[in-house]
């Protein structure tokens, strides 16, 4: 059995592989793949071990109906035609649970960077302006005891919750479709509308998944209903805000900062004004960039390959092919 991986990834995940007996291809130049090139690639294997940016949309994986399974270095699979996947027999997998102390780990970072305008200090220094300091110039604000707003209080907003609660004693708020009772005996959490969590969050922080229903929900409406000393972050899914009006919304003070780790699009153009504001943290899509955890979703990410060659339920499903 043979596996093409659209990027070079982690030796577990590959030891794992080759104890398997399974052939293993990677594309190791340091460039997207073309169409053509992915569905060669494709067509040479009977296994997709998929990392990056692409969309597995249905003309991909109409070429690609062979593959027995495609799957993700990740835990998102808002890049991937499901309803197209399963319509063609084929198994998609994804990398849940490993990466949530990584990625809420992240988020923390982001709140903590805007709070201190910590991004926006480290680039004075290397413009050489750390001259004359002022009393009042360039302040950041405490985090201590303020209002945490999770906007999905799954697996990383759990964690991202825990450490804010451990760390700032902050008062937890949440807006899930549905109730987490465990979260809120665990976190002292409450469980808020929408148009509350915008309006009482001092941090409000993104982590649920890109789906039609939140694509683009943080728009100009959703940013003028938050507090004008708000912190939004999101290292979710760059589609879950509209940029421009995240601009606006910064420029004019309807929010006072935001951190992201994901944006839209991506990656993100170096002449975005966001990049020169202040009060706002980028990193480059970096949540589950850490060693351990990029070890072990590749190790789950071959697990599933296996179970898929070895004609085993796979460990995480994201497509139910079998219920055809
Ligand atoms: C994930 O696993 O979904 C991360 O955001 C990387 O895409």
């Amino acid at each position: 059995m043979k596996v093409f991986t659209t990027r070079v990834i982690p030796e577990e995940g590959l030891a794992l592989l080759a104890h398997a007996g399974i052939t293993v291809t990677q594309w190791s130049e340091p460039r997207e793949m073309s169409l053509e090139e992915m569905i060669a690639k494709c067509k040479e294997n009977d296994a997709l071990l998929f990392a990056g940016g692409r969309k597995i949309d249905r003309p991909l994986l109409e070429h690609c109906r062979h593959l027995k399974i495609i799957s993700l270095l990740s835990v998102g699979y808002d890049n991937v035609d499901l309803k197209a996947a399963t319509e063609l027999g084929i198994q998609i997998t994804n990398t849940p649970g490993v990466l949530s102390n990584a990625t809420a780990d992240n988020a923390f970072l982001l709140m903590l960077a805007v709070a201190r305008k910590a991004f926006f200090h480290h680039k004075r220094i290397l413009n050489g302006e750390w001259g004359f300091s002022s009393p009042t110039a360039n302040l950041g604000v405490d985090i201590e005891g303020k209002t945490l707003g999770i906007w999905g209080l799954g697996n990383i907003g759990s964690v991202m919750a825990q450490r804010c609660r451990a760390a700032f004693d902050m008062k937890i708020i949440y807006c899930n479709r549905h109730r987490n009772e465990a979260a809120e005996k665990a976190l002292d959490a409450q469980w808020v509308s929408f148009d509350e969590l915008l309006e009482q969050s001092d941090v409000l922080s993104v982590h649920t998944s890109l789906t039609p229903e939140t694509k683009e929900k943080f728009d100009k409406a959703a940013f003028a209903k938050m507090k004008p000393s708000a912190i939004f972050i999101n290292a979710a899914r760059g589609g879950i805000h509209h940029e421009t009006d995240l601009i606006a919304a910064l420029e004019t003070g309807q929010i006072w900062g935001a951190g992201l780790d994901v944006t839209n699009p991506e990656p993100m153009h170096p002449d975005n004004p966001l990049l020169q504001m202040p009060t706002v943290a980028v990193l480059p899509h970096i949540g589950s960039a850490t060693v351990e955890t990029r070890n072990a979703m590749s190790r789950i990410a071959a697990q599933n390959i296996i179970a898929a060659f070895q004609g085993q339920p796979v460990p995480n499903p994201v497509n139910h092919i079998y219920a055809l």
